[in-house]
């Protein structure tokens, strides 16, 4: 368990402009975040070190961005349209639910009565909606809707046969598995080799919770990388590294990264071998990402509800086969989350307590603010603001601050976990420190003074 509280994070998380509760001025929506500035920032940031770590620094890597909106076919032949369940329990006194997993003895949490949960009822995570002018969709009341019209609409049936039924995508990877043949027959790559996607995924989790830990719309980072099956265990020990080296990337201690074996009976259904990586958060060890062996489960079930070949033909002539597939899969909110907890940091400052994020100065949605000492003093404000565009012309995050006086900027910076403070005082315009700068570190909170001209080198290394 991290020493971090959770509530500590979701504080500085709306303070600071991170993330906020989704629809918040309407009272919220359960299981739904915005991520703020700051916020989009470090999620951009994970991401795209994912994406350059993965796809474009490899070369057997390809990247597709496939519709969220998916043919029904899809999750029928994946085993989400039947199997994607989780338990649910009702109790029979205040009708509150809850995930039958979750529960620790036979206590409702809501009202305290004992022994009123019903039996375990099987609950499909995925968000269904309709394709199409459908029926309940109409908008138009009754009694001026097309005579004929309404009757039709409300007869359309709410089952799987339904033709305009259509899903929110419950995990990344089918736009992947989809995709494979189009970019075998377009690249006609090497095996093995990898296809990779970042985007939304949707679950209508029973109980939403722990800030944008168990989220009902949230996102994925997920490769599925195929191979040859005598390959599978070597393909895996191998992910297993890469994958230890991008936490060690986002600046996770190694100490607060676990790996758990998951056994037979709690692996998902498509999976031989699965090892969660899980992280210290502030609500406890839990999971972070998952890395599975799907073998040819999703391929092979394609092919068959298809009826449309996935062979991979090797370039040697060999024997055409079904490649098997590993398959890392990050969810970008638990990455954040885990991010946040590993940077949260006090500490005391000449006596004063002080809150920092300890980001890596890759993640940091800010990586230098430029201050002028005083914000009246028009002399320094324009010296402030050529350094300031140089920086961001450079650098692109750099935020011009001169909001309070400097200690609160130092403050406010530190608790975004800004790495460089700037600053350009009356030092600067004349004497033998002309053109140099306070350039002030979050984590030693130690000041040196350097030319501007090697500012931008400096940031740099
Ligand atoms: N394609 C495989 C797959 O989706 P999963 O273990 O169900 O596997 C992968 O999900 C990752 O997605 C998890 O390790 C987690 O990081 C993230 N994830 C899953 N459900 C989530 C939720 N409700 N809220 C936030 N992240 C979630």
């Amino acid at each position: 368990m991290s020493e971090v509280k959770l509530e500590d994070i979701v504080s500085l998380c709306k303070r600071r402009g991170f993330i906020y509760q989704g629809s918040e001025v309407y009272g919220g929506l359960a299981g739904t975040w915005d991520y703020g500035p700051l916020g989009v920032g470090l999620k951009k940031n994970i991401m795209d070190l994912w994406w350059k770590t993965f796809v474009t620094d490899r070369d057997d890597m390809y990247g597709v961005d496939a519709a969220i909106l998916m043919n029904q076919k899809v999750w029928q032949a994946s085993g989400h349209a039947t199997g994607f369940n989780d338990p649910l329990v009702e109790c029979k006194n205040c009708k509150s639910r809850f995930r039958a997993d979750h529960i620790k003895g036979d206590k409702c949490p809501t009202c305290g009565k004992e022994k009123t949960f019903s039996e375990p009822k099987q609950f499909n995570m995925m968000f269904a909606t309709r394709i199409g002018p459908t029926a309940n969709q109409l908008t138009v009341p009754k009694e001026i809707a097309e005579p004929g019209v309404y009757d039709e609409v409300i007869s359309a049936r709410a089952d799987n046969t339904d033709p305009s039924r259509v899903y929110l995508r419950p995990e990344t990877a089918q736009g992947i598995f989809t995709n494979y043949k189009n970019v075998v027959d377009s690249f006609y790559p090497d095996l093995p080799f990898g296809i990779a996607q970042q985007g939304k995924a949707f679950r209508n989790e029973i109980s939403p919770r722990d800030f944008v830990f168990r989220s009902r719309e949230f996102e994925q980072m997920e490769i599925e990388y195929f191979i040859h099956e005598k390959d599978w265990q070597k393909e895996f020990d191998r992910w297993v590294k890469d994958i230890e080296s991008f936490l060690k990337e986002l600046g996770l201690p190694q100490d607060k990264v676990h790996k758990l074996e998951v056994p037979d009976d709690d692996r998902a259904h498509y999976s031989k071998r699965t090892i969660d990586f899980e992280f210290d958060f502030p609500i406890g060890k839990e999971e972070l990402l998952g890395l599975a062996y799907r073998t040819d489960f999703d391929l092979k079930n394609i092919q068959q509800a298809s009826g449309k070949n996935m062979d991979y033909r090797p370039k040697d002539s060999s024997e055409p086969f079904v490649p098997h597939v590993i398959e890392p899969s990050f969810g970008v909110e638990r990455a954040v989350m885990a991010v946040l907890t590993a940077a949260y940091t006090e500490d005391e400052i000449n006596g004063e307590k002080r809150t920092y994020l300890k980001l890596p100065e890759h993640l940091a949605p800010v990586k230098v603010a430029v201050s002028p000492l005083l914000k009246n003093k028009p002399e320094l404000v324009a010296k402030a603001q050529d350094v300031y565009k140089t920086l961001k012309k450079e650098f692109g995050n750099v935020m011009y601050d001169d909001n309070g006086n400097i200690g609160k900027r130092y403050r406010r910076q530190d608790e975004i976990g800004t790495p460089y403070c700037v600053v350009i005082d009356f030092d600067t315009l004349e004497g033998d420190t002309k053109d140099t700068v306070t350039v002030r570190h979050r984590d030693t909170t130690q000041q040196e003074r350097l030319d501007i001209g090697e500012l931008q080198n400096r940031l740099k290394s």
